[in-house]
């Protein structure tokens, strides 16, 4: 591609329509990363311009920021949480509070940084005294979320806790149960664990929760 100019891209493209070609289907190898990155970033941007003005649920009256998400837009991982807490509300950033300092600690334990992989919520604004988001609520919100993982294509979801487990999952989740089921979700892979705010709550399932992440990150970079 490098080597064409728009006029000369042009004029090759008319002569494929006189032999009857109808469509071109481009190779990805013929678009630049820093195309795909430039690409990503403009999108997630206009997602974040919609979500900032969204009045789809009442959780816009009381929010100070929606949170789209942050990190590497390029991650085979992605961290759902569930919604922004009183931290998160005031910074417009996921996982900043407490329950985001284990987060970030547990991913540092396992031996990474958590810019290298992408956090974000199933709802875009904080509920508020951090109630459990509505059905609705998550509904409306969750078609966010599905644009942002279509456009950054993590391989493996890791989801925080029941409410993120029922969004991917269209039903109840018991988390207590269920942590630790791997299921497959179109074409990506999602494991279900704790909310680091559960493990503040109980602090003996901190391994287990970063165990999870471990493993998580391991079917990430290497597979089932
Ligand atoms: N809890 C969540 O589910 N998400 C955040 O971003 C913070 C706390």
């Amino acid at each position: 591609m490098d080597s064409f100019n728009n006029e000369e891209l042009k004029k090759h493209l008319k002569v494929l329509k006189e032999l009857g070609f109808e469509e071109i289907i481009l190779d990805k190898k013929f678009i630049s990363k820093d195309e795909i990155l430039k690409e990503r970033k403009k999108l997630l941007e206009k997602i974040n311009e919609e979500i900032q003005i969204c009045e789809k649920c009442d959780l816009h009256k009381s929010r100070t920021n929606a949170v789209l998400g942050e990190g590497n837009i390029e991650t085979r991982l992605m961290f759902v949480g569930e919604a922004p807490g009183e931290e998160e509300d005031k910074q417009g950033r996921p996982f900043v509070g407490r329950a985001g300092k284990l987060l970030t600690k547990l991913i540092e334990r396992a031996g990474y940084k958590r810019e290298e992989f992408y956090i974000a919520n199933i709802c875009k604004c904080r509920p508020p005294g951090n109630r459990t988001p509505t059905l609705d609520e998550m509904e409306k919100c969750f078609p966010y979320l599905k644009e942002q993982i279509e456009i950054i294509n993590p391989k493996v979801l890791c989801l925080l806790g029941a409410v993120a487990g029922q969004a991917f999952l269209n039903r109840k989740v018991k988390i207590t149960k269920e942590r630790g089921t791997v299921i497959k979700w179109n074409d990506r892979i999602l494991l279900l664990t704790y909310h680091p705010a559960y493990v503040l709550r109980n602090p003996k399932e901190e391994e287990t929760l970063f165990k999870d992440i471990k493993r998580a990150i391991e079917i990430a970079y290497k597979g089932l």
